[in-house]
């Protein structure tokens, strides 16, 4: 078996403060070196969460995030930010471009962070990503200047600057068209092949779902399916997308109490 670069041991989110709410629940999971992972889930279900998690930029409350053999938990900040900057790329429902930056200078922003100036054959590599995401046209734009399709491509090619190992994408085509949607998972997939780059991203559409490798179902916090598509087939794989007796997992299984819970409806997607 390919040796896991994330791994979760019995992890569980819990939000503190007045509305303190236990968002994920005792999650096992393995992640591949290469592999293209889609999380699928109804709103509020905790996709972001585990995402956010898995990602480093939040933090679990108990179990394990194990990341290429080495435990998190006693990472200090400066070795989680290191990690975030040189091993991960991300691209967020809401691009977060920095306005005042033109789109290839946001594109090099992640290679400032990590290791400072940029040299030519780096400005070459942000150049050529604008290219094959079909931006070249907007490189010294601003971000309040291109289109919301063109934002997404640009944050994409951010998010590859560094050629990182794992790219985390929370909803990369929620605000996308069709096409421009299936051209976006369609990059991600070549990206995969290509540099064998790890993928995680949730999505709340199931035809996009099934361009990954793997589905992860996630309803009120629990898993309700994990399954490599290749493995059981497309059509028992939407079958299983489309299994209502998901909505039951969470009531199957007992609550742990959380003081002032306060409980949010999920809807099916
Ligand atoms: N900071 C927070 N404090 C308290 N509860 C939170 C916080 N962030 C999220 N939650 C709750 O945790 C649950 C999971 O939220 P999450 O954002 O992970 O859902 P999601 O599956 O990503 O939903 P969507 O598809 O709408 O983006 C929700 O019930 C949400 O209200
Ligand atoms: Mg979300």
């Amino acid at each position: 078996m390919v040796k896991p670069i994330l791994s979760t041991q019995n992890l569980n989110k819990v939000y503190p403060g007045a509305l303190e709410f236990h968002a994920l629940y005792d999650m096992n999971i393995d992640i591949p070196v290469g592999q293209f992972v889609a999380v699928i889930g109804p709103s509020g279900s905790g996709k972001s969460t585990l995402i956010n998690i898995l990602s480093l930029l939040d933090r679990l409350s108990t179990g394990e995030l194990i990341i290429d053999g080495e435990s998190t938990s006693k990472w200090d900040e400066d070795q989680l930010a290191h990690f975030r900057n040189n091993k991960m790329g991300f691209v967020f429902q809401f691009h977060h471009l920095l306005p005042e930056f033109t789109c290839l200078e946001n594109i090099l922003i992640p290679y400032w962070i990590s290791q400072g100036k940029p040299p030519p054959d780096i400005i070459d590599r942000a150049k050529q990503l604008l290219k094959t995401l079909n931006v070249d046209v907007v490189a010294n734009n601003y971000p309040s200047q291109i289109s919301g399709g063109q934002q997404q491509r640009v944050s994409i090619a951010r998010s590859l600057i560094n050629q990182p190992a794992i790219v985390f994408a929370d909803e990369p085509t929620g605000n996308l068209d069709q096409a421009s949607g299936a051209a976006v998972v369609e990059l991600l997939r070549s990206m995969n092949a290509q540099f064998k780059t790890t993928l995680v991203m949730v999505t709340h559409d199931r035809e996009i779902a099934l361009k990954a490798d793997r589905i992860i179902e996630v309803v009120d916090g629990h898993i309700c399916h994990d399954f490599l598509i290749k493995e059981i087939g497309e059509t028992k794989a939407r079958e299983q997308l489309g299994d209502p007796s998901c909505s039951n997992v969470a009531k199957k299984e007992p609550k742990k109490k959380t003081k002032n819970k306060v409980k949010t409806k999920t809807k099916r997607s």
